[in-house]
């Protein structure tokens, strides 16, 4: 079964038991009977992951067999989540943070369940530490297959003693150029292993302007991810021949620690949870699956696409 893990980032999943956030048991208080046990099961992720484990132990061909990954951000959220989902279906992966110690700490729990992985710190905007940890990933592991560009920022986590110009800044300098300098160099390594797939975290943001409740029209966040989206399209244009594929997901709010600050005001969770039609937010492990299909050959057709996974946020 899958819970979270207390001191690692929000949503990331660990085999053991079953505990639930408060928006969970809310949720499920909502809903009941056959349609409550199967929901939840979906929102944890826990039968399908389970479904998985059980596959892999007979001996079905794990999805990302001898692929090897690198995943920025992967200390905490959506990133975490995608570094054990990956190691479970076979990868080997570096899990890369700015923070050593969770980054240290997903890998050790990647190693204990019995994967590979080694932890890395890095600044994802500081070229040095980019070329540093993917000199690290290949020279541990033979290559480069997989890159998830998850490390990012939101306005909220600025210094507090930014002005609104350096905020933006910030934001841009991390969301945007913490995914470029990132895919420049595993492209590299990419074309000696042969082919690979990044994939960006832009958001739904990206797609559609953010409420006024949320934020003003100066902020950097909608402006970041409209950026992402851009260079996933241009750099999937320019690889496609090269077997290199680079597709963006565009996540809905997701239960992490980028969002506890929203989230953990119950009006506003409300209205959160409302602007999605699914009346809920996502998990981190349900952007996870999705990044596993397109890091997985099952996408081999698949490059330049943003893929909405929303809740039916960008439906409406
Ligand atoms: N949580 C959501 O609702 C949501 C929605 C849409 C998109 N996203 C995007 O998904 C990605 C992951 O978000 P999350 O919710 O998992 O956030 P998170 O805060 O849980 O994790 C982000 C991780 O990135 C790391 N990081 C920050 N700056 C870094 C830097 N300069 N170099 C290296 N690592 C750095 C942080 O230490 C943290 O561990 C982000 O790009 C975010 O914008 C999140």
């Amino acid at each position: 079964m899958i819970r979270r893990t207390a001191g690692a980032g929000r949503g990331a999943l660990t085999a053991h038991s079953t505990v639930l956030t408060m928006p969970q048991k809310r949720f499920q208080a909502r809903v009941s009977g056959t349609d409550r046990n199967s929901i939840q099961d979906s929102i944890r992720g826990e039968s399908r992951a389970e479904r998985l484990s059980t596959a892999a132990t007979k001996g079905r061909v794990m999805r990302l067999e001898n692929k090897i990954a690198l995943v920025t951000g992967a200390g905490s959220g959506i990133g975490e989540a995608s570094s054990e989902l990956f190691a479970k279906e076979g990868a080997a992966v570096g899990v890369c943070d700015l923070n050593a110690g969770t980054a240290e700490s997903v890998a050790a729990r990647i190693r204990a369940a019995g994967g590979r992985a080694i932890a890395l710190q890095a600044d994802v905007t500081d070229r040095a530490d980019v070329e540093r940890v993917v000199g690290a990933v290949v020279r541990e592991f033979g290559g480069l297959h997989i890159l998830v560009n998850s490390a990012g920022v939101s306005d909220r986590g600025a210094p507090e003693d930014y002005d609104t110009d350096q905020v933006w800044q910030w934001v841009m300098d991390v969301n945007v150029r913490g995914t470029l300098l990132p895919s420049r160099v595993a492209v590299e390594e990419m074309r000696k292993s042969g082919g690979g797939s990044i994939i960006n975290l832009s958001s739904i943001y990206g797609l559609v302007g953010r409420p006024e409740w949320l934020s003003d029209g100066f902020s950097g966040y909608a402006h970041s991810k409209g950026a992402v989206l851009q260079i996933t399209r241009d750099l999937a244009v320019k690889t496609a021949r090269e077997g290199i594929r680079v597709n963006a997901l565009c996540p809905g709010f997701v239960h992490t620690n980028l969002t506890a600050g929203l989230s953990d005001d119950p009006e506003r969770l409300r209205r959160l949870e409302e602007a999605h039609p699914m009346g809920r937010l996502g998990e981190a492990s349900e952007i996870a699956y999705c990044a596993l299909f397109l890091a997985s050959d099952e996408a081999s057709f698949v490059t330049g696409i943003a893929l909405s996974v929303d809740g039916g946020y960008t439906a409406q």
